[in-house]
């Protein structure tokens, strides 16, 4: 904890890393089942050879051009940092296409990718995914219950982001768990428009991302595309709401975050989980969790078949 350069260069020859070189986790759980890079995620995929299960990216959208907004009363600049500044449409393509290809690789043949966006990137991504050979099944529409107003006045309030869901390959059938929606909707078939509320004050006791998911959508996600034991890649990890929804319904989790700051708060969410209290209180807040009962993970130790390990 607390180094600023995690990877370091080393000629080991093992089979499992790619070019040579040694990957230095910045956090790693007990149970081994929430990892997290420190570091760039154009430099660390290519390093080394695992396959996911299932990937979830919230990639930046570059909005970060000075605009405003209204919270908890106030008028405050939107800017996210500097990982979000806008860019060209070329530069974002450019971008889009040379991370989704890099997650295709990490990929099983019969795995899913969910990425997040708005219209400033979401067009783009597309794109990049049909250009890879991705299938793309769904778009869904998070319509944010509680959306901040529009201070202008003069045009319609945001209040939604959307989120493709793809599969690796055209021909190989991709995992989805039709009858749990269906029975987290009241038995009807769920539909591409979800409506959950924007992040919650509970969600934030471990520090603030300024573009934190809540972990209502990354629990539904998850339970819709992966069984039990599974793993997951977030190649954008934040402050890791992928990896913490993940744990807390018994799934295993690699995040990627650029900055320390976020990493830093991701490792404290993790550790809070560690407590049974806290753990089953955020259970009981996420309904999609009551409603599949799903049960609190053992940490994998019923498992029959060892589940393959990082190799690092
Ligand atoms: C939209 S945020 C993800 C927020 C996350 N979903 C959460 O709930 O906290 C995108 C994150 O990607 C990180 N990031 C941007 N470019 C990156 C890169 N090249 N490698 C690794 N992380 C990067 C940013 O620092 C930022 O924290």
């Amino acid at each position: 904890m607390g180094k600023t350069q995690n990877i370091y260069v080393a000629d080991i020859g093992s089979m499992d890393l790619a070019q040579g070189k040694t990957i230095c986790p910045y956090y790693k759980s007990s149970s081994h089942d929430f990892n997290l890079l420190c570091g760039d995620t154009f430099e660390l995929l290519p390093q080394f050879n695992f396959k996911f299960d299932m990937i979830f990216a919230d990639p930046p959208y570059f909005l970060s051009s000075g605009g405003i907004s209204v919270q908890s009363g106030k008028v405050v600049c939107v800017d996210k940092g500097d990982w979000d500044k806008s860019m060209s449409p070329e530069e974002i393509n450019e971008f889009n296409l040379k991370w989704l290809s890099l997650c295709r690789e990490k990929l099983k043949d019969n795995g899913t990718i969910w990425i997040s966006g708005t219209y400033h990137n979401i067009f783009s991504v597309a794109n990049c995914l049909t250009q890879l050979g991705y299938k793309i099944l769904n778009v869904i529409t998070w319509a944010k219950t509680n959306p901040p107003p529009n201070i202008s006045c003069r045009y319609f309030t945001y209040s939604t982001e959307f989120i493709i869901w793809a599969r690796k390959k055209e021909k190989v059938a991709h995992y989805y768990n039709y009858e749990l929606m269906k029975k987290l909707n009241d038995d009807k078939q769920m539909t591409d428009v979800w409506r959950l509320p924007a992040i919650a004050t509970w969600e934030k006791t471990c520090g603030k991302h300024p573009t934190q998911k809540p972990l209502a959508l990354l629990t539904r996600i998850i339970l819709a595309s992966t069984k039990e034991g599974e793993w997951i890649l977030d190649p954008f990890a934040g402050s890791s709401t992928t990896g913490i929804a993940a744990n807390l319904i018994g799934r295993r989790f690699l995040g990627i975050e650029r900055e320390q700051q976020f990493a830093d708060i991701s490792v404290k969410r993790r550790k809070e989980i560690e407590n049974l209290k806290i753990n089953a209180t955020y259970r009981s807040k996420i309904k999609d969790i009551g409603k599949s009962m799903v049960d609190a993970p053992t940490l994998f130790a019923n498992e029959k078949e060892p589940y393959a390990d990082l190799p690092f």
